[in-house]
């Protein structure tokens, strides 16, 4: 108890990273969620859940990148729509520290289709649908390195 008590002060008040990259992970706040003015609640829950952010940006993706980006469905039928949708507006990218991040990352966001998510998850509170499902989260450790690397250098994570 005593040690959860001092790893929680940690990431409040000195923000030192914890060094290994499996404990990060990655995600989006997606054109819906930033259209829907919910960015600043999504950040909200995201700290509260005890998440450092590593790096951070607003931007937008070109349709090339986000195809890119989602390359590994490719030969998914929701390809096209996910690649429309994704460079329809701003998106916020960050790169998220915390002991078992992508795991403890996917039950905060909870279920792909906000229908099926969990009371209380961030897609449950703020997605539209299947399809605008306001936050992406890596599915595993190797994929958040490249996916991080996909938009921030070293420069830009702290
Ligand atoms: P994400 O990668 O964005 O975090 O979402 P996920 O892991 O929960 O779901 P994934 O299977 O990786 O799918 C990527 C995104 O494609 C859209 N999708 N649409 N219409 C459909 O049946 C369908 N299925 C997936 C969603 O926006 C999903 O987040
Ligand atoms: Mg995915």
């Amino acid at each position: 108890m005593l040690s959860k008590i001092c790893l929680l002060l940690r990431q409040i008040f000195v923000q030192r990273p914890i060094e290994n990259m499996s404990n990060r992970t990655f995600t989006m706040i997606k054109p819906d969620a930033v259209q829907n003015g919910h960015i600043g609640a999504i950040l909200d829950k995201i700290c509260a859940a005890g998440f450092r952010i590593v790096a951070m940006k607003l931007t937008r993706l070109s349709a090339e990148k986000a195809g890119e980006f989602y390359a590994v469905h490719k030969e998914r039928p929701f390809y096209g729509e996910l690649v429309e949708f994704m460079s329809s507006g701003h998106i916020v990218a960050a790169i998220l520290e915390k002991k078992n991040a992508v795991e403890d990352f996917r039950t905060l966001i909870g279920a792909t289709n906000p229908a099926q998510a969990a009371e209380g998850t961030i897609r449950k509170l703020y997605a539209e649908s299947i399809g605008r499902n306001a936050v992406h989260g890596s599915d595993s450790d190797e994929n958040a390195a490249i996916e991080g690397d996909f938009f921030f250098s070293g420069l830009e994570r702290f």
